[in-house]
């Protein structure tokens, strides 16, 4: 997998910024939409800090932009502190001209019953837009990309799936602790992400240095779902120094 290594987040977000917005921009000349797979965490927000300072600095519209987020807890209500419908809001679109009705985050309020016809009306959803054109990712400290757990298998699509330890340990802070932990999360399956036609996945610091290592030099394998990534050939790791810091 193709890697660049910046000195810091802020430079690497800078750069992959500038991809986002030149996509945004060539999409704009050739009157189309640009569909946008996005993800939460503290990985991206410095990418959506530099897209919004590029839309009030530079006059980047997001008015032909349609988004799709990968995940949601679940069970989780859109104005609830912890949910990725307000981050979402509160780190990008409530500062951006991006239309309403445009911007697509999973469904954290459907009865158990119902997720699965959900889960198929996303990925429809997404086919109907014409497909990712690009998708963005961070990483877990287990691998996981979205919510793909290790385990996930390489065809898996939009699903209800049960968080690892590792995830719900990670969280539980934002949660008052981990038996205020959600269990499970809906997320686009490693099919619908390996789907997009342009892939860059955001790792920074020293504690993701193993996993980035396994990904990029290791075996594709179900134990690191990001290592899924070797198959796509469109796909970049934008990492900092520290999260380089294991690769060999
Ligand atoms: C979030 C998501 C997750 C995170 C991952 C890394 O939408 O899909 O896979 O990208 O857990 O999170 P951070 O960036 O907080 O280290």
């Amino acid at each position: 997998i193709p890697t660049h290594i910046y000195a810091d987040a802020k430079d690497a977000s800078r750069a992959v910024a500038q991809e986002i917005a030149d996509l945004i921009r060539q999409k704009q000349s050739e009157g189309k939409p640009c569909i946008l797979g996005l993800a939460t965490g503290s990985s991206p927000k410095t990418v959506y800090a530099e897209l919004i300072r590029m839309h009030r600095e530079e006059g980047l519209s997001f008015h032909n932009v349609v988004t799709f987020n990968l995940d949601e807890y679940y069970p989780m209500e859109p104005d609830s502190i912890q949910s990725y419908w307000r981050f979402m809001r509160e780190q990008l679109f409530d500062h951006v001209d991006i239309p309403q009705g445009n911007y697509h985050v999973p469904d954290g309020t459907l009865r158990t019953d119902k997720v699965a016809d959900f889960a198929k009306q996303y990925e429809a959803a997404i086919e109907a837009a014409g497909g990712l054109d690009f998708q963005l990712l961070g990483i877990g400290g287990n691998g996981h990309i979205g919510f793909n757990e290790p385990g996930s298998l390489i065809n898996s699509h939009t699903r209800l799936m049960m968080l690892d330890n590792s995830t719900r340990a990670a969280a539980s802070g934002d949660f008052g602790g981990l038996p205020k932990t959600p269990r499970k999360a809906i997320t686009m399956g490693v099919a619908s992400i390996l789907g997009a036609r342009r892939v860059v996945l955001l790792a920074w610091g020293e504690r993701k240095a193993p996993v980035i290592r396994g990904a990029v030099e290791g075996n594709v394998t179900e134990v690191n779902p990001a290592s899924y990534l070797q198959t796509h050939p469109n796909a970049l790791f934008v990492i900092d120094e520290a999260a380089a810091s294991e690769l060999t």
